[in-house]
């Protein structure tokens, strides 16, 4: 079986202080099992949200990381930096990255492969515009993104591999993927999973759902079978909003 898993992304937000009593707000009051629970600072705020993180279950995500172990790439971070601080999880080819700094497929897929080479799990974003998804073109558009994502990654590999759906026109929006044309999604991409590697790695795989997830909508999202999860923003900023996610997963 999958275990449920709730990651905050808390995206360029909070500052250090704040970030330090969201962390420490969460890793006490989050349930302690049947559910994995992550959160995802900005990079500066990494180290000291490890600290207030370490005596509780909840796991820690870079938002990003460059496929390069070190080099002449300002103002990027590597994985072996990551790795110093306790990061477990990277959050890869996010929409934002792609839109507003020019992500391509290729780059999140080398991202991808460094990722899970220096032993982190990626979890590897995807999802439709409101336009692709009104001409009818989700299912090209999704299957295209995770088949490029994923190019090159061995069985062992794709095992430690989480995928998010997340379509555009529900991030931050307010709008939020009705249970059924998100589960719908999620049914097809495991099914791309299970024919790029084989049915067991497709059905272990998490695939989680973010686009304006919230404590009144989860509940309904989570109840479907292909869903394991949310990948949340704004619900992701206060610790009540965030525990109560984390107690409806936990209770799926
Ligand atoms: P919101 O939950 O704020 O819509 O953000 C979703 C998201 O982009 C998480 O990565």
């Amino acid at each position: 079986m999958r275990t449920p898993i709730v990651a905050g992304n808390w995206k360029m937000n909070l500052g250090t202080d704040e970030a330090v009593e969201l962390a420490r707000g969460i890793g006490e009051n989050a349930p302690t099992n049947g559910v994995t629970c992550i959160v995802a600072p900005v990079s500066v705020h990494l180290s000291s949200v490890a600290e207030a993180l370490a005596a509780s279950p909840v796991l820690l995500s870079a938002q990003n990381m460059h496929w390069a172990d070190s080099g002449a790439y300002t103002g990027e971070v590597a994985g072996p930096m990551l790795k110093e601080l306790a990061v477990r999880y990277v959050i890869l080819g996010h929409s934002e990255r792609r839109q507003y700094f020019g992500e391509t497929d290729e780059e999140v897929n080398r991202k991808v492969l460094s990722a899970l080479e220096q032993d982190f799990r990626p979890i590897v974003c995807f999802g439709e515009t409101l336009e692709e998804r009104e001409s009818g073109r989700t299912e090209a558009k999704v299957e295209f993104q995770v088949r490029a994502a994923l190019s090159g990654l061995t069985v062992e590999q794709a095992e430690r591999v989480i995928l998010a759906y997340e379509p555009i026109w529900a991030i931050g929006t307010g709008k939020t993927a009705s249970p059924q044309q998100a589960q719908q999604v999620h049914s097809f991409i495991r099914d791309i999973v299970g024919e790029r590697f084989d049915r067991s790695t497709a059905n272990s795989m998490p695939i989680l759902y973010g686009g304006s997830v919230k404590p009144r909508n989860f509940g309904d999202l989570i109840d479907e079978k292909d869903i394991d999860g949310g990948l949340v923003g704004g619900a992701s900023l206060k610790v009540d909003s965030f525990v109560e996610l984390a107690r409806i997963a936990h209770s799926v």
